[in-house]
């Protein structure tokens, strides 16, 4: 579905990724995880466009996205949720929602409630709240606003970076539920974590990436019971 092979780039005279290749087959739910500044974000960003690479390529559905646009590379199904949720807080939930729409409504067209309700049915509080102000929302339910307005994109993959950052840890397993849930609607999940206990338990394999190389890739449990996983990454 999603293949990145030998991507590198750099923050000016900076390389921040060396060589890295991940591959992402269709309804998996891959987890990249690594310590602080080791190039999550940098990778995710290359993927959504917002960030152009030096070498390497980058495949959807086999055709070379690298480089592109980020307008076009939405178009084209790939959804970001970026670090630190991003909600527009002086739109109500439902405008912030309804953004998520512009990659393929064209101009009062198409309805969207049918994907209005999906996100309602997996966030059932956002409903309830729908015309409420952003800057209103607390932090768990702006995280869910962000997924939601990434998912009314109708994606085929979607990008998460750091979603349980700062949310109580009852928020946190409302989000990696509903991420478990989105992974049944068949939507192929690229889960960016720190809390990588969490995001090896509900994802099917994973990435290690260390300054920016990837280091380790496994199944998923194999990498939590894996001893210098478990050191660097698990608390020991
Ligand atoms: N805009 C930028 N300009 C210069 N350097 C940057 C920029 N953004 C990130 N970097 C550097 O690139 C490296 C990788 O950053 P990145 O944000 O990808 O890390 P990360 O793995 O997401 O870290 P974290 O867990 O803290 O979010 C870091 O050393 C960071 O300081
Ligand atoms: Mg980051």
């Amino acid at each position: 579905m999603l293949n990145l092979t030998n991507i590198s780039t750099s923050y000016g005279p900076t390389q921040v990724l060396d060589g890295i290749s991940i591959n992402v087959e269709e309804g998996e739910l891959i987890t990249l995880i690594g310590s602080n500044g080791a190039g999550k974000t940098t990778t995710l960003r290359v993927i959504s466009g917002l960030q152009k690479v030096q070498g390497g390529n980058v495949t959807l559905l086999g055709e070379n996205i690298e480089n592109k646009a980020a307008e076009d590379i939405v178009r084209k199904g790939i959804a970001h949720v970026p670090e630190g949720r991003r909600v527009f807080p002086g739109l109500t939930v439902r405008e912030n929602l309804e953004l998520g729409t512009i990659a393929w409504r064209t101009k009062g067209k198409q309805s969207y409630e049918e994907e209005l309700e999906k996100v309602y049915h997996l966030f059932p509080k956002l409903k309830q709240r729908d015309n409420q102000l952003g800057w209103s929302m607390s932090g768990g339910e702006q995280q869910m606003v962000a997924i939601g307005r990434a998912l009314m994109a109708k994606p085929k993959v979607l990008l998460l970076d750091e979603p349980s950052l700062g949310l109580s840890p009852v928020l946190v397993d409302q989000v990696f539920n509903a991420l478990e849930e989105i992974k049944k609607q068949g939507i192929t999940i690229l889960l960016v974590e720190q809390n990588a206990s969490m995001a090896l338990e509900i994802a099917d394999r994973g990435y290690v990436i260390a300054h920016g190389k990837i280091v380790l890739e496994d199944q998923a449990s194999n990498l939590m019971s894996n001893p210098e996983v478990k050191a660097a990454y698990l608390g020991g």
